[in-house]
């Protein structure tokens, strides 16, 4: 939790400034960027989450009161809206269904008076909701034909839509069909869509949704929430998939390190004089953890507690070291076993306490949280600690008072950690209080003159500001630190100052370079990546802002950040497949952006 202050802080703030300014990008830059920004608008939308289920279930009520007016048919783009009633007399009887040698023996023309009519006669007959009458109607129809028209398949999906229950796969069939001879077909896409959803293809109707609401420019607000719907219910059903499927791991080293770095080190555990190959391995264990070793620790610490651990002040360092693991892995209901074994063994480790309340509060139970600080303080009420990290909590429920006062208290117990100084600064900005943040942030950029954190979260306070000079100069400051020291470097400054050079001068290339260049040092900087793919969407760059997506989703490691990231991912491959499906009207739209 505390560690993803850090690059979730960007993430969040690049997907925010994004949708603050999606109205911008949809109004104010017109035709690609519709398209473009489009996609932003309906990620952000179906981000916003809240009572959408209320909203659904209004929508629904709608429809059904639409639908009792006009008392005909399922389908609201039934063929009724799109065609005129039958007025010849001469037709055949119902009955009469010629033979393929018959029709070919037809003159064309009689052939395509024939087709109307029988078309005109399905119309009659589905209005009349005589759905498999209408059926067979159409089906003759497509039969005589000399030359199939899209809305005779149209029309016979419409009545595949309203058979009890309804044919999908005939509806997709038929659209299939009418779609091919006429590929702007908007009604034929969004019936296709329609029954692609209720056949769970959800990409499909997320493809077939998309174009039908870019072919009518985003104007029918229908398909638009179709769009937003189909959208959540496709990445909140991958996300489970990859979640439940995927192999847990370690975040970046970046992330673990921010992590173990927001708990002061403590001295090794004495090995009893009478001591096991466990015992040892754990002591190795620790020792690789102290290095920053973690891949090591991990395994170290794994293999120990299987060997067997022979007293319990060590037990319990294995088990908080191996819960901690399994957290920074997600596994928060592992992580909780593991730590409350430890707190069994001993109840006296407030780092164990400290890490338990983060399980609380990841499982939404803030009550318990803060029982677990109180218990952690009965401990040892002097350790710094639990203060910090009560003060994270605090701040993520947004109590920047109270997160402030024990942030303060953190750093009287102990002013050598960085974080409480910065956090406290942060607190007081977010509480209101200006001046005495800058104070906090001028005396700790003072006492920490070697490291990197204070200049760039300086920096993005400035930039918060619009300081844009100043947030720039503080992240320059910060990257110069960062280069000074062994890898691995921290690039949150360089994504930082491209977002500046963005929001400053608009200057999308000196932003994406920043992203870039942080990128080839850290390859797993999720902020960057974000970063980028939102830069690349903006530009019309579809395809590689796909594979920042992609990219992101792979990096993403909570599920609400992985739900996040495939909504810009889906959103965006189903416009990619638009572009290439009608190319004429990607270019059209490019064209009238370019004049705007
Ligand atoms: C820290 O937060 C707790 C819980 O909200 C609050 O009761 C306390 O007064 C705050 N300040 C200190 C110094 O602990």
């Amino acid at each position: 939790m505390s560690s993803s202050t850090s690059s979730q802080g960007v993430v969040d703030r690049v997907q925010s400034f994004v949708s603050e300014n999606k109205r911008a990008i949809l109004i104010g830059t017109a035709a690609a960027l519709v398209a473009i920004g489009g996609v932003a608008y309906y990620a952000s939308t179906s981000r916003s989450g809240g009572n959408e289920g209320d909203s659904e279930k209004g929508e629904r009520k709608k429809d059904k009161k639409k639908n009792k007016k006009r008392k005909t048919v399922k389908d609201k783009d039934g063929p009724i809206l799109e065609e005129r009633a039958p007025k010849d007399a001469d037709v055949p009887e119902d009955g009469v269904v010629f033979t393929a040698e018959e029709i070919a023996r037809m003159p064309t023309l009689e052939r395509s008076m024939l087709a109307a009519t029988l078309k005109a006669k399905g119309n009659a007959a589905y209005q009349q909701r005589k759905f498999n009458t209408a059926i067979d109607l159409y089906s003759r129809a497509i039969q005589v034909t000399p030359k199939p028209e899209p809305v005779f398949f149209s029309n016979r999906a419409a009545c595949y839509v309203n058979m009890s229950p309804p044919e999908y796969q005939k509806v997709v069939e038929d659209c299939d069909m009418a779609l091919s001879l006429d590929s702007g077909y908007v009604k034929a896409l969004n019936r296709r869509a329609t029954a692609l959803e209720a056949l769970e293809q959800l990409e499909d109707a997320l493809r077939d949704y998309t174009a039908a609401t870019i072919l009518d420019k985003f104007q029918n607000e229908a398909a638009a929430a179709s769009v937003e719907r189909v959208l959540k219910k496709l990445s909140t059903k991958k996300s489970e998939e990859i979640l439940s499927t995927r192999e847990r791991r370690l975040p970046s080293h970046m992330f673990i390190s921010a992590y173990f770095g927001a708990f002061r080190p403590r001295p090794l555990p004495e090995l009893p004089a009478e001591h096991t190959t466990g015992d040892e391995t754990l002591i190795l264990g620790l020792q690789a953890l102290a290095a920053a070793d973690y891949v090591h620790a991990l395994t170290l610490v794994n293999e120990a507690i299987e060997q067997g651990i022979s007293w319990d002040a060590g037990k319990a360092e294995a088990l908080n070291l191996r819960g901690t693991f399994k957290f920074l892995m997600t596994d928060v209901v592992g992580a909780k076993e593991d730590f409350l074994a430890s707190i069994e063994l001993a109840p006296s480790l407030t780092q164990t306490w400290v890490k338990i309340a983060s399980v609380y509060m990841e499982q939404g139970e803030p009550q318990k949280t803060f029982e677990c600080f109180e218990e952690a303080i009965k401990h040892n009420p002097d350790d710094p600690d639990i203060y910090y990290h009560r003060g994270q909590v605090l701040f993520i429920m947004n109590e920047f008072t109270e997160a402030a006062e024990n942030y303060t208290k953190s750093t009287t117990l102990d002013d050598q950690f960085v974080f409480s100084h910065i956090q406290l600064a942060v607190a007081q900005y977010k509480s209101g209080n200006l001046a005495n943040s800058m104070a906090t942030f001028r005396r700790t950029l003072k006492a920490f003159p070697q490291r990197s954190e204070p200049q760039n979260y300086y920096g993005e306070l400035l930039l918060d500001q619009q300081r844009f000079q100043d947030a720039i100069d503080k992240f320059d400051r910060a990257i110069e630190l960062e280069r000074a020291k062994p890898p691995p470097i921290n690039v949150l400054p360089q994504v930082n100052k491209g977002l500046a050079l963005y929001q400053w001068k608009q200057d999308i290339g000196a932003a994406e370079r920043c992203c870039q260049e942080a990128l080839r040092a850290d390859p797993e900087c999720e902020a960057a990546v974000a970063t980028l793919a939102q830069l690349s969407l903006q530009q019309g760059k579809i395809e590689y802002a796909l594979e920042m997506f992609e990219r992101q989703s792979e990096l993403a490691r909570s599920e609400p950040e992985l739900i996040n990231a495939l909504t810009y991912q889906y959103a965006t491959a189903a416009q990619l497949d638009f572009m290439k499906h009608y190319p004429e009207m990607a270019g059209q739209l490019s064209q009238m952006a370019r004049m705007a």
